[in-house]
Parts: structure tokens; sequence; C-alpha cells
């Protein structure tokens, strides 16, 4: 494998990701791992991730130069540059101009990890630190105002360090660079791809799984889809999925998961009515946290509920359910806390939210996928796209995007809204455009309105379209006015109580996708 080192939380997920966009497999391993075991690992070439940290404070995270002399080719990136820089005695201090986002840098010599770059190249940058002099046997290839080294390369013992942040988006030439230091200068083949993926999961899901009994959660999203099919393609019939209406779902969407997921898969599906039971818990709850933790934990007794049922239509008699199967992806094992060093955004139901007394052990074959390499997987699976790409909906459905107390009747006038824009956003033809469109109510916000030459005094409704890669980031969707208009007008003529419709124009960051 590739490894990518992680000197802090999601700058290595995306670089690892950025290599398996080239074809490229990757692992992470934390920076605290012994360099023994980092090379025990065989690795191919070994990239050093950014990080929050400053190379000359007493305690800054470091790594053991051996490292540097296995004959590994090693890339640096920003935190991982420096500390590279500093281990084998370069000058690394305080910058004397901090750069943040976007940079001009000037490459000085385009070869190797820069072949192909402009004399210029855009880049996002995120340092206070700045390396003043490449160690030795280091060559400088390029510099920006406040990075006197923001490039180098050592090709005898192929090292190589980058100041900026090849791995995001806003470093338009920063996939060429990875792609150079896997392909041209550590000499890589493609090893990565859906099938390759598949494989591997079938093989450790059978060995895990034996002659046992699986049920595997279905949501109706993407996730939980592809990884049932994973399952089953694995253990075939000891798989049994169950779908649990929390009445917290969306306008038309049971039926269209039992009709879809049936249909595509031929897999055994039990549909549970737990409404009654999942309002119940609910009821005067207003906190978003306890929404999350109470409604993953009320999966887990659904399925606990279900579990006689599904061992009497299997036929299984006699035997327990041993495995649960969940759709967790990479980026909700990262915000719900779970990833190495990073805090605790929010607590994915299906994470976070999981009660203490599982009894299930979990098969969780996505768990280090990001959304596409899902998408890719369900596709090479054979799911139709309805189901591959569907946008993402949360577990814990409306009940987080209704921002207070979740009532029957607040669910209903948001499940209305909910269907018009959706509705709305798949006519004007940019389902694949936008990545979801959250639509929430903001229950217990009232303003003055006049509808019908009446006074009213009803409810705001948001409207929140995003486009994102892989939820870990997002911007919000510039959706045309004209739709937005069809939007508002339909909203308020058709759902009771419903006398604004806002447009939410903030990215994450600062804002998180969904409102709780
Ligand atoms: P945020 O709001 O954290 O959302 O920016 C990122 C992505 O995750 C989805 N989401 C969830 N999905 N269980 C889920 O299955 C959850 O508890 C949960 N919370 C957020 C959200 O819809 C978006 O796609």
């Amino acid at each position: 494998p590739v490894l990518v080192v992680d000197f802090g939380a999601q700058y290595a997920q995306l670089i690892a990701r950025r290599v398996r966009e080239a074809r490229v497999y990757s692992e992470l391993v934390p920076h605290s791992m012994p360099v023994e075991d980092m090379l025990a690992k065989d690795p191919q070439a070994i990239i050093l991730s950014g990080g929050p940290a400053s190379v000359y404070e007493p305690g800054a995270p470091g790594i053991d130069p051996k490292i540097f002399e296995a004959g590994v080719p090693v890339l640096g990136i920003c935190y991982g540059f420096q500390v590279m820089a500093h281990e084998l005695g370069g000058d690394v201090d305080r910058a004397a101009l901090g750069e943040y986002g976007k940079t001009e840098a000037t490459v000085t010599d385009s070869r190797g990890i820069l072949a192909g770059s402009d004399d210029e190249q855009s880049t996002w940058m995120s340092h206070g630190v700045a390396v003043k002099q490449a160690p030795e046997g280091f060559e400088v290839l390029a510099h920006t105002d406040g990075a006197p080294v923001a490039a180098m390369a050592d090709d005898k013992r192929k090292l190589y360090g980058v100041q900026w942040h090849p791995e995001v988006k806003h470093s338009p030439h920063g996939q060429e660079l990875i792609e150079n230091f896997l392909h041209r200068v550590s000499g890589l083949k493609d090893n990565w791809d859906p099938q390759s993926i598949i494989e591997d999961q079938v093989a450790a899901i059978r060995e895990k799984v034996g002659d046992a009994q699986v049920i595997c959660g279905l949501s109706g999203g993407v996730d939980s889809a592809v990884a049932a099919a994973l399952v089953h393609k694995a253990i075939g019939d000891q798989l049994t999925c169950v779908f649990v209406d929390h009445g917290l779902l969306r306008k038309g969407e049971v039926e269209q998961v039992k009709h879809d997921f049936v249909e595509a898969t031929g897999i055994k599906l039990i549909a549970v009515d737990a409404s009654e039971d999942f309002l119940t818990a609910l009821k005067g709850v207003t906190e978003p946290e306890r929404k999350r933790k109470i409604i993953g934990e009320k999966f887990i007794r659904t399925f606990e509920k279900a579990q006689r049922q599904v061992i009497e239509e299997a036929g299984a008699q006699g035997k327990e359910v041993k495995f649960l199967v969940q759709g967790t992806l990479y980026p909700d094992v990262v915000e719900s806390g779970g990833g190495d060093g990073a805090a605790n955004i929010k607590s994915h139901h299906n994470v976070g939210g999981l009660p203490e007394d599982l009894k299930f052990e979990l098969i969780e074959p996505l768990r280090t996928l990001f959304k596409d390499e899902v998408r890719a997987i369900g596709t090479e699976l054979g799911l139709p796209d309805e189901i591959v790409w569907r946008q993402p909906f949360p577990g814990p459905g409306l009940g987080i995007r209704i921002i207070g107390e979740i009532t029957k009747e607040r669910l209903d006038v948001l499940r209305e809204a909910d269907a018009i824009a959706r509705e709305e956003l798949s006519k004007a033809g940019l389902d694949r455009d936008i990545w979801q469109c959250p639509v929430v109510l903001l229950a217990d916000v009232h303003s003055v309105g006049v509808q019908g030459d009446e006074r009213t005094y009803g409810s705001p409704i948001v409207l929140r379209p995003v486009s994102s890669e892989d939820a870990m980031t997002a911007d919000w969707s510039r959706v045309p006015y004209d739709v937005l208009a069809r939007i508002s007008t339909r909203i308020t003529n058709e759902c009771r109580q419903i006398n604004r419709v806002v447009l939410d124009v903030t990215s994450k960051p600062p804002a998180t996708i969904e409102w709780e």
C-alpha cells in the first residue's frame, strides 16, 4: 500500500482519497505508529500529511528519521513537509508572512513531482511556519512570498516535499502532483478499482460471518443499499434486510424503497412500522445530540425486535442473528469523532449514536470509503442508477430537520414542503448538480405574513441546496432564481402554516449541511 501518515485528522483522509483516485490503494496510519511497524506493511510509498501543530513547538509530533532511510519514496505535505525538512537538518521557522488560502507559487524547476507545471501555479496554502532553507541534498523547486522553499526534491533518496495542499480541489494542479509522485517518481502501477475492492470485501465478509445469520438496516439511501448488496454477494440468503419506518421518512419513501430495492436486488426485506415508538421516545426532545442518540438507540432496539421474525423467515430456528450490517462511510466516522484526533462535530446515528449494550457485532464494509467510491461499487454490483445516484438522506431523517420538538403535525408540514422542493428540483434537471437539498422547518420561529388578505403568523421553511464531493466540505448551490421562485410559491400555497421560504447561503465550514 501507499501509507498516509496522519498528523491531523481531515487532511490525511483527503490525501488517502486522492491516492485512490490515482488508482493506487492507500492506507492511513497514525503518526504515533513506530516506523518499524510502518515499514513492516511493505509500503511502496509514504506520504506525510498536514496537521495543526508547529514543528518547533515543544510536544509537536515528529517522525523517526529512519523513515527517510528505508529506500521508500516519501512525500511530505505542509506540516509533513516541515517535519521532513526539520528532521533532515533544514531551517524551519515562523514565516515572515503567513499564507492562508489561494497563493501563487513560482515554479523554478518543473520536474519530478512538478513535471508538466507552468512557471506559476495557483495553490492552496495554510501555514504560518516556513521552510527557510532546504536540508542538504535537496533542490528547491518552487517558492512563494511567504515560503522561500515551497517545494523541494532529493531525487537520489526519493524524498519530496511541498508547502501547499495538493489534496484540496482549490489547488487545481494538486492531483497532477500526487500522480507524479505515485506514478512518475515512485513507479507505482494501478491497483485500486471497484472490482478489487469488491473482491477483498467479499472475502473478508465470508470469513467473518461463517454460517451465521445477518441483518442489514436499510435506510433507503445509497450507503446501506450498497453495503447490503456487497454482503449479499458474499453470503447470499444468510442476509435479511430490515427497513424501519420511524415516522421521519419523506413522502413516498417506504413504497419506493420496498419497490426499488427488492426489485433490483432480490434481497429478502422485512419492513417494520415503528413510527409510534420513535415519536413517543422523541416527545419533548429539542436538543440535536439527544435526538440523534435516541434515534440511534431506537434503531437498534427495533432490529433486536425484528430478530425473531428474521430467524423464522430464514428457517433458522434456534439460531440468533449475530451480525448487523451498516452502511457507515468514512466521513461519518471522522465527524462522529472516530478518526484519530478528530473532534466530535455531530454523532451520526449509526456511529456515535449506538447504544453501549449493542448485542450485534457490526459489519461495516464501507467504513473506509468515500461516497464516490461507494457509488462506483454500487454500479459495479449492478445496482440501478435510481439507487446509486440517490441524494444522501440522513438516517435520523426529518427528525433533524425540524428545529424544535418533533410532532406528527410538524412532520406532515415538512414532508409536504420537502416533496415540493424535490419535485421542482428534479423537474429542473438539477438532481445530479445538487449533492442534496435538506428542507428545514424552523418550527419555533414565527413571523408575520399576509395570505388571502389575512394576517398570518406562520413558520419559515429553509431550503439548503448544497454542492459537495464527499460531504466533508460543501458550498451552497446556485439554484436558478426561477426554480427557487416556483418552490417558494408552491410551498407557501400548499403547506399550511408556512408563510415564508428562505435560502441558506452558507458553506460548510462554517455551517454543516444539516441544521442539526
Ligand atoms: P453534516 O450535517 O454533518 O452532514 O454536514 C454531512 C452528511 O451526513 C449526513 N448526516 C447523517 N447521515 N446519520 C446519517 O446516516 C446521521 O446521523 C447523519 N447526520 C448527518 C448529512 O445528510 C450529509 O449528507
